[in-house]
């Protein structure tokens, strides 16, 4: 089934990843090309509740491509999570004859693609976060760039260890999922690495890091994943520095890298990847299929329900509630086991691999 739209709004929301603009601009292009009009919503759902849209042309999305952040702009917006919030952004669609909505970010923003769904507005999720920690897509937009920028800084940290015959713990972000950390301490050959999947023996990090010492070893890197957090749930990495450095007498030095490594020009694989899915999500919209969000799986491009795919998270994350999986088959209850065990596996391999070359 051809679905009738005429116009379509495109926005990113939560947190900015390096590639989104580059979604945008093939969103718009795609679209554009199969004949139906573009609007762009400023700042996420906060665009559609305060109706601040512009309209897309070719010539607005040109040269995007290697932009930073989003040239949209985003936002986190409880409110449109609120009746009010939302009944604000269906009267914008309706002013604005907007048909259909491409929501470009992680799962909060396909949360509110569904709402939109629901309240008549064919949505379709495109998963931008440098979390990567959507469970059932294999990649989401920005974690290549994230993870390069944070070996960038890690490499230069070292030079200054070396130097110095010093140690650097390096707190990095991605919320509850641990590879921007396993990523960089593999590229970066840290020592040691700390991640919320994966119980962390802080002794025997300390011992292997004296042995190093007495081995020889000047410079020093522990990369530790800003989801660790002590008992007080105070964060764990700073925790760790003041630790490695009271037990091994190392001259060591802390750095939080936060939010600097969610900026930058997107990498080539970031740029592509969106564009890839761009195209797909703006072709099975126009198609007729909804409330969908677009993955790779197996280095495949293919769409999955938004629910299947929430659930999925909450499979992963053993938040699952009472209920969640009722409106599932069987067939389905078992792809997303699949999917939460591929992760798992993924997670010990690469923890595996950032042992082996720790040294
Ligand atoms: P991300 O999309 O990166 O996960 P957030 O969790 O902040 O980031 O979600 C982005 C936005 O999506 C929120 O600011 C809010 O406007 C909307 N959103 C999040 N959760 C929901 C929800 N449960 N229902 C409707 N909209 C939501
Ligand atoms: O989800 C992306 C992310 O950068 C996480 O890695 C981090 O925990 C969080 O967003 C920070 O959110 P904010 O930009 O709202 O401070």
């Amino acid at each position: 089934m051809m679905a009738k739209f005429r116009r379509i709004g495109v926005l990113t929301s939560g947190g900015d990843a390096p590639g989104m603009s580059a979604c945008v601009k093939a969103v718009v292009n795609r679209a554009l090309d199969m004949g139906l009009e573009v609007v762009g919503i400023n700042g996420g759902y906060k665009g559609l509740i305060d109706e601040d849209l512009t309209p897309m042309t070719h010539k607005s999305v040109s040269n995007v491509v290697s932009y930073g952040g989003t040239f949209l702009y985003s936002s986190r917006c409880p409110e449109f999570k609120t009746e009010e919030g939302m009944q604000a952004a269906v009267a914008t669609c309706r002013k604005n004859n907007i048909d259909a909505l491409v929501c470009i970010g992680g799962d909060g923003t396909f949360r509110g693609a569904t709402d939109m769904t629901r309240h008549g507005f064919p949505s379709v999720g495109l998963p931008a976060t440098i979390d990567n920690d959507i469970t059932a897509t294999d990649y989401t937009i920005g974690l290549d760039t994230a993870i390069n920028s944070t070996v960038n800084m890690i490499d230069q940290l070292r030079d200054t260890c070396e130097s110095h015959e010093r140690l650097n713990v390096v707190e990095v972000m991605g919320r509850d999922c641990g590879q921007i950390a396993l990523y960089a301490a593999i590229a970066s050959g840290a020592v040691a690495v700390a991640v919320p999947e994966v119980p962390f023996d802080e002794a025997a990090a300390i011992e292997k890091i004296k042995a190093l010492r007495a081995a020889g070893k000047r410079s020093m890197i522990v990369v530790v994943s800003e989801g660790m957090f002590n008992p007080d749930g105070t964060p764990y990495a700073e925790t760790l520095a003041k630790n490695i450095a009271r037990e091994t007498g190392i001259d060591t030095k802390f750095a939080r890298f936060a939010h600097i490594v969610r900026g930058g020009k997107p990498t080539m694989k970031d740029r592509t990847f969106a564009a890839e899915v761009a195209v797909k999500a703006v072709e099975l919209l126009i198609e007729g299929k909804s409330n969908i969000v677009m993955c790779q799986i197996d280095g495949e491009i293919v769409s999955e329900d938004i629910n299947f795919a929430l659930i999925a998270d909450r499979m992963y994350k053993n938040k699952l509630k009472d209920g969640d999986l009722d409106a599932f088959t069987k067939e389905q209850i078992d792809a997303m086991k699949a999917l939460s065990e591929k992760r798992k596996r993924e997670i010990a391999h690469l923890y595996e691999v950032a042992q082996n070359v720790a040294f």
